[in-house]
């Protein structure tokens, strides 16, 4: 099976209503015209815009995604959100244990656990983070980090279908540094061989990664075997920079 090409826009708590009619505006119709076979392209705006984005963004071909979520279905949980309202709202991603989430809001491997199993129940995708910071890097942990990350995550996951995940280094977030392409690589096979192990179908599972990702950097990242997308945030909130990257999503994808 021929894993798809994602690339993927994470807004943050960035863009108010007004700058994402603009933003809709300016890259909206330079998606006409792509080719078929190009990569599924996802926006994961904060969730107040989902209900607005959803009709624009589904008649260009853009899935939407939710950039947290709670694994209860209702209840007193003020300020926090279900799956299935996302669901009703457009979004049929939603990202699970980015590590703003785990280090700003402390959110740990077993809550995280909960938020996957939560999205694959509600029949949406998680886009599960994972990611070593730079000491755990500086020690050679980033493997068994990242392993870890991935085992308490993703416990009890039946299905692979379902499961996309990010490889996103932390000391790479926000910061201009990149992994190098060959680095990406190395942990984006690391990662598949876990994934094999852990899960059937594990090596399906599409493995994006995410750092400072632009729009002059995306080409080669995405060239790596076992890239299968990029998460994107700064750069996603430039309308032109976005699109350049799923231009390279695109070729990517024709070369899969
Ligand atoms: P960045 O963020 O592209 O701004 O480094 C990536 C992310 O946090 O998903």
């Amino acid at each position: 099976m021929r894993r798809p090409t994602i690339v993927a826009g994470n807004w943050k708590m960035h863009l108010d209503l007004r700058e994402c009619g603009a933003y809709l505006d300016a890259f909206l119709p330079r998606l006409a015209g792509r080719p078929a076979s190009g990569c599924e392209v996802v926006l994961a705006p904060n969730f107040t815009l989902l209900a607005t984005m959803r009709q624009p963004c589904e008649e260009a071909g853009v899935a939407l995604a939710g950039q947290n979520c709670h694994p209860q279905a209702h209840g007193a949980f003020t300020g926090e959100t279900a799956v299935a309202m996302l669901a009703a709202v457009g979004a049929a991603y939603v990202l699970v244990g980015h590590s703003e989430r785990r280090h700003l809001f402390h959110e740990d491997g077993d809550f995280l656990n909960q938020k996957v199993l939560a999205v694959i129940a509600a029949g949406l995708r998680p886009i599960f983070c994972v990611g070593e910071t730079l000491d755990e890097r500086s020690a050679g942990r980033e493997q068994e980090v990242v392993c870890r990350q991935l085992q308490a995550g993703l416990r009890q996951v039946q299905q692979a279908a379902p499961v996309v995940v990010a490889y996103e280094p932390v000391w790479a977030i926000g910061t201009g540094r990149t992994a190098t392409a060959a680095d990406a690589q190395e942990m984006h096979a690391f990662i598949r061989r876990s994934l094999a192990e852990m899960l059937p179908g594990g090596e399906e599972i599409p493995v994006l990664y995410g750092g400072s990702v632009k729009p002059g950097n995306a080409a080669e990242l995405l060239a790596g075997t076992d890239v299968d997308g990029v998460l994107v945030g700064g750069a996603s909130l430039v309308p032109e920079d976005f699109y350049e990257i799923v231009v390279a999503g695109d070729r990517a994808a024709a070369q899969v």
